[in-house]
């Protein structure tokens, strides 16, 4: 991939490392070396990210065909990969609208191409940091009408904002946002006490990628004040409506990130 005055190669990306996890091309060396640096603490990280992709694919389908859901407001959806929002929801519902929104203008510059014939998404470059600036982006407001439930997805990304930046505060400026009946998806890498790469990752990807905060699981269900949880609740990604029933919930992949569904009464 080449690199231009808004997409500079020299600094890695949340968005970029999250596509090396993911077997993709949009990425750079900068980019590979964090990678490769979070896998020699953590091999499992690979999986893990699939677990996260194939939760958000079981939750827009269950939402979209049980419950009615026409609008998906993907915030820190990263570059565009296999089955994105759009297509697992239309797939149920061909009338569902998508807004994409990442603060990595790469996620736009490759989004385009999925904008070409689908007049049901947008992709937006904005800061969750200014929950306002979202909800007010003219591409939002084109697509998301607030007066209809909409279902937000924060998979993966409140783990890139610190405590300081109160993502708590911005999940509930999100919450105040929406009316009742709407959703929200999240997700978080989640501490393991009795697995200390999970502090080590911390450690390592605040150092050489600025964010990534793993956080305990009452920190991720205080994102869910004031919303009901689906079942089966707060539960390690892979545990959360899974197609199998087998699954081994003692190994690091499946429990490393922790998500759930809270649905505003
Ligand atoms: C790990 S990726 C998750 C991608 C996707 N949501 C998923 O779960 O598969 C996190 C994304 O959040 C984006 N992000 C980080 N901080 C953000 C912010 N303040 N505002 C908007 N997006 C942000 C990154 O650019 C990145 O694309």
């Amino acid at each position: 991939m080449s690199s231009s005055p808004e997409i500079p190669s020299d600094v890695p990306t949340a968005a970029r490392v999250y596509d090396v996890m993911l077997g993709g091309k949009d990425n750079f060396a900068v980019d590979r070396a964090v990678a490769e640096a979070s896998l020699a603490i953590m091999p499992e990280l690979r999986a893990i990210a699939v677990h996260n992709r194939e939760m958000l694919h079981r939750v827009v389908a269950h939402l979209a065909a049980e419950e009615g859901i026409r609008q998906f407001l993907d915030l820190g959806s990263g570059l565009p990969t296999a089955r994105n929002t759009h297509e697992v929801a239309q797939e149920a519902a061909p009338d569902a609208r998508v807004v994409y929104v990442d603060i990595d203008p790469i996620v736009l510059a490759h989004g385009r191409a999925i904008l070409a014939d689908n007049a049901g998404t947008r992709v937006v470059t904005a800061d969750l940091r200014d929950p306002r600036a979202v909800l007010d982006h003219p591409d939002v407001r084109a697509l998301i009408d607030f007066e209809q439930p909409v279902c937000v997805l924060l998979a993966g990304i409140l783990h890139h904002l610190s405590d300081d930046e109160d993502p708590g505060g911005i999940v509930a400026a999100l919450r105040d946002a929406v009316p009742s009946g709407s959703f929200f998806f999240i997700t978080n890498f989640t501490r393991l006490g009795d697995a200390p790469e999970s502090v080590e990752l911390e450690r390592q990807l605040l150092a050489q990628l600025g964010t990534g905060r793993v956080r305990t699981p009452a920190e991720l269900a205080a994102f869910f004040d004031g919303l009901e949880i689906l079942a089966p609740g707060l539960v390690p990604l892979p545990l959360w409506r899974p197609a199998a029933t087998i699954i081994d919930a003692s190994t690091v992949d499946v429990r490393f990130m922790t998500g759930g569904v809270g649905r505003k009464p």
